[in-house]
């Protein structure tokens, strides 16, 4: 499939994807993280690239080379991320936050290497900016799409982020089956948006992010 000719309906059309986890720090030597390959935000990447749109591609400390003709920025937290991705928002007509961004950071980050010290410890957190949300509530936003892992309730919850956030789509995984998703080549989404709720069953990433962008195309269209 990856070699068969692709109508190229995203030309002319500037794409945002976020990818990855978020890391912060809580000293020179460790962090907190979520799990997250980047692998499907790398795959809708090179998907849309593909189909030709120019990509902005924001990621978060992963493993994985960058796809072909594709602008990548690296970040690490997801206060970086917030700032990356509104340099260039202005620009953009469809925005995919498909990062796993740490929901919260510590309040303090320690400068010097923290030392063992009692049989407990307490961190302090406050939440982190929502990436997403911030762009949906622009005055003009880009067509805006956002990710939901859930472990349960997955198009129920997906719904309320939908709504709550303004999203025009929200793709959603059930995270609690192991084969799918987070480190997995292969993934399965329940899209939703307005009026509409269609399941794209099993597949690689790759071909998973080509059916995802056909959908975002025409909802984007119809807006
Ligand atoms: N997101 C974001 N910035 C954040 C948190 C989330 O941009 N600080 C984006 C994710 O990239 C994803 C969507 O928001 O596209 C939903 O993320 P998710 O973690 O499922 O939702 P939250 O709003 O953080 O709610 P919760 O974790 O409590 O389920
Ligand atoms: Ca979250």
């Amino acid at each position: 499939a990856q070699t068969k000719a692709l109508t190229p309906i995203l030309n002319g059309l500037n794409i945002m994807i976020t990818a990855g986890p978020t890391r912060e720090a809580i000293d020179p030597v460790r962090y907190i993280s979520n799990h997250s390959s980047g692998k499907m935000g790398f795959a809708l990447a090179k998907a849309a690239q593909l189909l030709g749109a120019k990509v902005t591609l924001v990621a978060g400390p992963v493993s994985l080379p960058t796809p072909q003709n594709v602008v990548r920025h690296n970040v690490e937290s997801a206060q970086e991320m917030l700032e990356v991705v509104h340099n260039d928002i202005a620009e953009q007509h469809i925005f995919i936050a498909c990062a796993a961004v740490a929901d919260y950071k510590l309040d303090n980050i320690s400068e010097q290497k923290m030392k063992k010290q009692g049989d407990n410890l307490q961190l302090c957190l406050s939440q982190n900016p929502d990436i997403l949300k911030s762009v949906a509530f622009l005055d003009k936003p880009p067509f805006t799409v956002g990710f939901a892992a859930e472990t349960q309730d997955v198009e129920s919850y997906a719904k309320s982020k939908l709504e709550k956030k303004k999203l025009n789509m929200i793709a959603a995984n059930d995270v609690s089956n192991s084969d799918l998703g987070f480190n997995s080549d292969r993934n399965a989404l329940i899209v939703l948006s307005k009026d509409s709720v269609i399941s794209l069953e099993p597949k690689s990433k790759y071909l998973l992010a080509l059916e995802l962008l056909k959908l975002v195309k025409t909802e984007f269209n119809n807006r």
